[in-house]
């Protein structure tokens, strides 16, 4: 394990970093601040500080925690405490808070705004958006958008406790005849939220169907705070454009970004060789922050697609039991390439 050897801040940003994108000054996400009008969005079991790192070093704008437990913040559990650490080269950072009841999602947010300033994020996102059964079961995550009075509730009672910027996340509606995202959001923003994000499906759809960017559109033109629209977005390009279409301030970018964060780098998509080493940074990363193996080659596997030979890599990289295994498969894969390149006289970048 390579914990300890050397601070983590020099794992990723050592002299083989790619340079992140410079700054694009876009005067409407400015509003927001990022350098970037391409943000992570809030993954469980992805968008941890490991990945949300390497992400921002890419040129990502913002990434938004995974969402983490209210009620779990108060009864200080472990794990979900070590959900709230980030590293300084997040910044800005955005920690996602989820939970159906308004005294205990502000207590969360004090506990939050009440810690150290470089323990403190810039953001606290409030999660109005998941349709996963177990969250709304309880009135929590997108079954608030069906309780709008207890929605706004929770909404003012953390923006009374905290001076930290709350922004909300939320979907297009409750179903295709009950879409009241604008209304909602126009709520939110009276309530005290800095920015709404719009994942453009209904809580019927789940993860079904296709994200309506209309929505997105509609709730723009109807709020004054910025709007950050999601959904769907497999590109740079693509990104861009929906940008441009919707006139939001800025994107979010959930499941494509897992197999191809250069989507997030001005390159867009990255060489082979280029992946190999990213997939190494991360592995590095996420060793010293602790993390298992097992989900690490699942995810790591998920860099290597749409290649000749791409589904016989991903094979290789899960098999493995170990970091030693992972490390020398992956090491396997660049001197490979580097053989390829040379047989062909190319040049690797
Ligand atoms: C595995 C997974 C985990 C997710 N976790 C969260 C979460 O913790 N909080 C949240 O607000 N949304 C969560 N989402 C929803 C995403 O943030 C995003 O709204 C959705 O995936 C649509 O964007 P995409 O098409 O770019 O993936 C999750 C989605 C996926 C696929």
């Amino acid at each position: 394990m390579r914990a300890g050897k050397e601070p983590l801040s020099a794992l990723l940003f050592g002299s083989e970093q790619m340079s992140p994108s410079p700054a694009i000054v876009l005067e409407k996400f400015n509003m927001l601040g990022f350098s970037s009008p391409l943000l992570l969005a809030p993954l469980a079991g992805y968008s941890d500080a490991p990945f949300r790192l390497l992400c921002r070093s890419l040129g990502a704008g913002l990434c938004v925690s995974e969402m983490i437990s209210a009620q779990a913040i108060i009864y200080r559990q472990k794990k979900t405490c070590d959900m709230l650490r980030f590293f300084a080269a997040e910044r800005p950072v955005s920690l996602q808070l989820f939970g159906a009841d308004p005294g205990i999602m502000a207590e969360a947010a004090a506990f939050i705004s009440g810690l150290a300033n470089e323990a403190r994020p810039d953001f606290i996102d409030l999660n109005m958006g998941c349709p996963v059964k177990k969250v709304t079961k309880k009135g929590a995550g997108v079954a608030l958008m069906a309780t709008p009075s207890l929605a706004e509730t929770i909404i003012r009672q953390v923006c009374q406790v905290t001076d930290i910027a709350v922004t909300v996340k939320i979907r297009a509606g409750i179903n295709a005849t009950d879409r009241g995202a604008v209304e909602f959001a126009k709520m939110a923003e009276g309530a005290g939220a800095k920015a709404v994000a719009v994942h453009g499906r209904t809580w019927a759809q789940q993860f079904s169907g296709q994200a309506d960017w209309s929505v997105v559109a509609a709730v723009k033109r109807a709020l004054r705070i910025p709007v950050i629209g999601n959904g769907d977005i497999a590109s740079r390009d693509e990104a861009f454009l929906r940008l441009d279409e919707s006139g939001c301030d800025a994107v979010m970018i959930g499941r494509a970004a897992l197999k191809n964060p250069f989507l997030f780098h001005e390159c867009g998509e990255a060489p082979l060789a280029e992946i190999v080493r990213f997939a190494l940074r991360h592995l590095d990363l996420a060793l010293a922050y602790g993390q298992a193996i097992a989900p690490l080659r699942m995810r790591l596997a998920a860099y290597f697609h749409d290649f000749r030979g791409s589904s016989q890599i991903r094979c290789q990289l899960v098999a493995c039991a170990t970091e030693t295994e992972l490390r020398a498969a992956l090491m396997t894969i660049a001197k490979a390439i580097t053989e390829t390149a040379a047989v062909n006289g190319a040049v690797i970048s």
